[in-house]
């Protein structure tokens, strides 16, 4: 066994910094390789591929909240309030980099889709995890837009095949983030 506690010491003290309070920085192209490389390595039973990852960066950001979450939540919202308004004008814009995760799912005789869902799950971990290993700040949302299907359209999936199971927010860490509150383990752990 190895004697080396680096990543369980990681895994144990590791935190998401919120898009609200993260500032977007740059993320390095080659550490954003790492990450997406170490991001599709999960579990996949079957290696069935079944999600994909769009990379949401530079213009791309602007352009999807002026184009898409923008307009999305004032046809659902008219009423709003302009301040409430002015966060959707800048969501995407929180990040450097956003990575769009989507479940996908494939025909297969015997592997159920539920599998699949949960193996963009682990995509999704693995994006946070690799990206907070680099010390950025890296939060996982879901917020409203990934439910609309105007947005996963922009990003290439299907509406009633594909679903978007996370965008991976990753930006620069302005202030350290106040630990949460953490599951007690004899209320979520048994024993057999
Ligand atoms: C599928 C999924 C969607 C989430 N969506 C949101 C969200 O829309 N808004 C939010 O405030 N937190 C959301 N979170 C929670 C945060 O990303 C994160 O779990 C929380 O800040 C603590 O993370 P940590 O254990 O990495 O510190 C979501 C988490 C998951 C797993």
């Amino acid at each position: 066994m190895t004697q080396d506690h680096q990543v369980i010491d990681f895994l144990q003290t590791r935190r998401s910094v919120t898009a609200k309070t993260m500032a977007p920085g740059t993320v390095d192209p080659a550490h954003l390789d790492h990450i997406l490389t170490a991001g599709i390595r999960v579990p996949d039973h079957g290696a069935l591929k079944p999600w994909r990852l769009v990379v949401i960066a530079g213009a791309a950001r602007r352009r999807l909240d002026e184009t898409v979450i923008l307009p999305e939540f004032q046809t659902a919202n008219p009423d709003a309030k302009p301040e409430v308004t002015a966060i959707e004008q800048g969501r995407m814009q929180r990040a450097d980099v956003v990575i769009a995760v989507l479940s996908s799912p494939v025909e297969h005789p015997s592997i159920n889709e539920w599998e699949m869902h949960l193996s963009a799950g682990a995509v999704c971990t693995t994006l946070l995890y690799a990206a907070q290993s680099f010390g950025y700040a890296a939060q996982w949302l879901t917020e409203w837009y990934a439910y609309n299907e105007r947005m996963l359209e922009a990003l290439g999936g299907t509406p009633g095949h594909d679903r978007i199971a996370g965008f991976i927010y990753i930006g620069e860490k302005i202030k350290p983030p106040m630990e949460r509150t953490r599951p007690d383990p004899k209320m979520v752990i048994s024993r057999l």
